[in-house]
């Protein structure tokens, strides 16, 4: 009989948006001639662009032709496409090595396989609210989770304790689900401290394309001293569309460098490459070809265009909240808008409330924390006239 891992019984029965799409899928089956607006998972609705399609054409192409077939690729990713991304970060004024570059199927696979590197024991300070995969897949290898606290008196972006001893730091800016993003001091505190206390920082940028203020760091490594300190995990499905393609990249510094238990030192970039190369044989040729094709100027150019349209929705909601007297933060440099629940509900009443009301899908908030129980989450995600019909609906339910 096999032993099995018990901590999955330490889990949620379900994972955040399976359970959401359970429930809205029950309250469907009564309700089919009812029309849902869907505002819940940060799913994008808006086609991938035109140089992404071009390059999945060439790719499909390339792969029927005996002589451009590709058959295994490179664990790290196809050259072409991690140079895409090196380009894309010296634009900020990050240089990267090419080897600190992994190419993957996206941040949600790294971000919960990233615990592989990491020995028991650990003091693991992960943000409450936060992304669910973060304390998720801790608990899944039995790891202890010390949280730290996100809230309307620091604007749901928290800072250390230097009294609070930590290994490893969980990061995610602009954050999912507050919108929140931290400045450039802010993150400097975090470096300075993980620094201090020899900790890694793993830093999840997947909503950077959002930031639209200059000012703000679009990558850790744009603050001194991250890259002693930091992984950043980022993708391609917010940016660019690949929620259904998927692609996204980790950023491994070859600088990161601590001692084992006997004092001798271990890269965490050889670490994660041996792991990577014996667990993943790589994202697909056409899906990276794909990639490399977002990061050209046209590409980037194209992808501003569906950004542009999802801020546009994020202002429509943000602007209904603001006029209905409902206290919201996010909504500038992420597509998330993240609200107090009216009329003293939690954030599962709340969405019991508007499923049944209004049929609209948000996301509660206790999806990402004890925090986040009296929160609601929306996303600029959907399309303009959904977005627009939803916030008519909010306007006549809440005026
Ligand atoms: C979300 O809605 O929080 C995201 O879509 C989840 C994800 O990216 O996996």
């Amino acid at each position: 009989m096999p032993k099995l891992n018990e901590n999955y019984r330490k889990l949620k029965d379900s994972y955040l948006f399976a359970e959401i799409a359970h429930r809205t899928a029950a309250y469907m089956e009564k309700h089919s001639d009812q029309s849902l607006i869907r505002l819940g998972i940060g799913d994008v609705t808006r086609p991938l662009c035109h140089c992404a399609v071009q390059a999945l054409h060439e790719g499909a192409d390339e792969m029927g032709r005996a002589e451009t077939f590709k058959g295994y690729g490179p664990e790290q990713g196809y050259e072409e496409t991690r140079r895409a991304i090196a380009d894309y970060y010296k634009k900020n004024g990050v240089e990267l090595n090419l080897a600190d570059i992994f190419i993957s199927d996206g941040a949600k696979s790294d971000t919960g396989n990233i615990t592989e590197l990491f020995g028991k024991g650990n003091v693991i300070l992960i943000p409450d609210p936060v992304y669910p995969v973060y304390v998720d897949s801790n608990i899944m290898c039995g790891n202890e989770v010390t949280y730290i606290s996100g809230n309307a008196e620091n604007d749901f972006l928290p800072l250390p304790n230097e009294n609070q001893h930590a290994d490893i730091i969980y990061i995610c800016s602009p954050n999912n689900p507050t919108g929140a993003c931290y400045n450039r001091e802010q993150l400097k505190i975090w470096v300075d401290y993980a620094r201090r206390h020899e900790a890694v920082i793993l830093f999840d940028a997947a909503y950077e394309a959002f930031i639209s203020d200059p000012s703000l760091p679009r990558s850790i490594y744009e603050i001194e001293g991250a890259k002693q300190c930091a992984i950043e995990f980022c993708s391609l499905s917010k940016t660019a569309g690949f929620t259904g393609t998927r692609c996204g990249y980790t950023i491994v510094p070859e600088e990161l460098v601590f001692p084992d238990s006997t004092g001798e030192e271990m890269s965490l970039n050889a670490m994660w490459n041996r792991r990577q190369s014996t667990k993943y044989n790589g994202t697909s040729y056409i899906v990276q070809k794909a990639a490399a094709a977002v990061f050209s100027e046209e590409g980037q150019k194209e992808c501003e265009e569906n950004l542009s349209y999802y801020k546009k929705n994020a202002k429509v909601i943000a602007d209904t909240l603001r006029d209905l007297h409902i206290p919201f933060y996010g909504g500038i440099h992420s597509p998330y808008i993240w609200f107090e629940c009216p009329r003293g509900m939690d954030s599962w009443e709340c969405f019991d409330y508007l499923l049944q009301e209004i049929q609209v899908v948000g996301t509660p908030g206790a999806g990402f924390g004890e925090n986040g129980r009296n929160y609601f989450r929306l996303t600029s995600f959907g399309t303009y006239e959904k977005t627009v019909e939803a916030m008519n609906r909010f306007r006549s339910l809440f005026a």
